[in-house]
């Protein structure tokens, strides 16, 4: 299988390249940058979503699935797009977002019923959404209570409903068509809900990934992580046949096994937001690897950007971490130059508070960063101190290891085990491979071997650094 240990690039079409100068990018900007895609050697892109969307959620409230936005181009666009990559052997991923619809999509009025409704005049039960507050909001045109996992205006599909499973089939079956390669298939552990809206009770232990206010306060049980979830998810496999589905499965791995028997690959998300201390960043490892089909992953748009999360002194130890565990690997756009967290905008653009993560790519050192010629949505961060260009060609650069890596990952080798470090590295071997991460601000011993890739000169394991050896 291609994507076994592909690196996939995550494009945020919004902030990746304006191609016509109103500030918003779009597919052919995307197009006209498919040379840094090559250039550092991954093997596909996922764009985030890229159809019509009133923008309440920044196209994961989608109001027509089997469109593109006119802000990103036009469906001619698209095609143009993929076959670009496919000539670069490049695969391409789209954002299936199955859970939710935009309130202003066309079904919302003419399929009431594909939609889940509370049987009483009020919520029916404690659910809370992910972003705040409860989970029900009153249609105001009918008066009727419906659900929303996320923000009011994502009313939730109702998959126990059979016309909407072969809505959502069609949809996948329309952009294979256009030749993509796979999906990142949104939000899946909350596509099924309890048939009969039970309470959710109150959480006795701290879930083990961060949730939003009152959220915390529950244990997910009927809300989210119901076993029928195979179901609709088998039927989507159904349509995708062996194109690549990624869950957003928002589980901890030992939670997650279910979910692959239909998927290909699930995120890794508590390496995403394991704090970079050695003995917590092994738990996170060693629960997912055991999973086996995961996708590791450090940022993405939803949270915070990795340098800002690890601080820049251990971005270079980090994408060593990233790229070298066995499988699957996703960068978020920017994360190749150092991009941190931006100051977001003014007043925001999204109430759950993610513009910081979702500021323009740098290309250049001109003030727009090359992003755009026009008036940028957000604004580059900085990019006379960071960008692309300047990264490009030089040996020490955060650019230059994405790259070195990316073309090393494959002769690692096979298998892999956790081995004993010293306190505040993490170290395991690959193939006849030991690598090591120190996360302190302290030498460190290295491990024995012949060195094949150090992050920083000095002796030993400087602080800070990651090493590979072959042993
Ligand atoms: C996860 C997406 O990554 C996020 O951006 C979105 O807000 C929610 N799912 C709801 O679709």
């Amino acid at each position: 299988m291609w994507w076994q240990d592909a690196v996939v690039y995550q494009i945020y079409p919004r902030s990746f390249q304006d191609s016509d100068g109103d500030g918003v990018g779009d597919l052919r900007g995307i197009g006209r940058r498919l040379d840094h895609l090559t250039y550092l050697g991954v093997d596909a892109f996922w764009l985030s979503p890229i159809y019509p969307s009133p923008l309440a959620d920044f196209g994961y409230d989608i109001s027509n699935y089997t469109a593109v936005d006119p802000a990103f181009g036009t469906l001619g666009d698209l095609d143009e797009l993929v076959a670009h990559a496919h000539e670069r052997g490049l695969r391409v991923l789209l954002d299936l977002v199955p859970s939710h619809t935009s309130i202003e999509h066309p079904w919302f009025r003419e399929h009431p019923d594909w939609y889940i409704w509370s049987p009483v005049d009020g919520p029916p039960n404690n659910w809370k959404a992910a972003f705040g507050g409860g989970a029900w909001s009153r249609d105001e045109q009918t008066g009727r209570w419906y659900l929303h996992t996320f923000y009011p205006e994502q009313p939730d599909l109702d998959w126990r409903n059979p016309e909407v499973v072969a809505a959502m089939q069609e949809v996948v079956r329309f952009w294979l068509r256009r030749g993509v390669d796979g999906f990142r298939v949104d939000a899946v552990n909350v596509l099924v809900k309890d048939a009969e809206l039970r309470d959710d009770p109150p959480a006795t232990e701290t879930f083990p990934l961060p949730l939003v206010g009152e959220s915390a306060e529950l244990e997910h049980v009927y809300s989210a992580d119901r076993p029928e979830v195979v179901d609709a998810l088998a039927a989507i496999r159904e349509a995708a046949g062996d194109a690549l589905l990624v869950g957003e499965v928002y589980l901890p791995a030992t939670r997650s096994a279910r979910y692959l028997t239909q998927l290909d690959l699930v995120f890794a998300f508590e390496l995403l937001f394991s704090p970079w201390e050695a003995e917590a960043l092994r738990a996170a490892i060693g629960a997912a690897a055991e999973l086996g089909r995961v996708a590791w992953v450090l940022s993405n748009h939803d949270f915070e950007r990795l340098a800002t999360r690890v601080g820049p002194e251990n971005v270079r130890a980090a994408a060593v971490l990233l790229l070298t565990l066995p499988g699957a690997a996703f960068v978020y756009q920017g994360d190749e130059i150092g991009l941190p967290n931006g100051p977001g905008a003014d007043p925001p653009y999204d109430r759950a508070g993610r513009d910081p993560l979702r500021h323009p790519m740098q290309w250049d050192a001109s003030p727009a960063g090359g992003f755009t010629t026009g008036d940028p949505w957000l604004p580059p961060i900085d990019p006379a101190e960071r960008n692309v260009e300047a990264q490009r060609g030089d040996p020490g650069s955060l650019l230059e290891l994405y790259r070195t890596l990316i073309a090393l990952r494959r002769g690692l080798g096979d298998g892999f085990r956790l081995v004993d470090a010293e306190p505040g590295v993490v170290a395991f071997e690959r193939g006849g491979h030991t690598v090591a991460v120190n996360t302190t601000a302290e030498p460190r011993l290295a491990p024995a071997g012949e060195l094949v890739l150090a992050t920083h000169e000095g002796e030993g394991l400087p602080p800070h650094a990651a090493l590979i050896m072959r042993n």
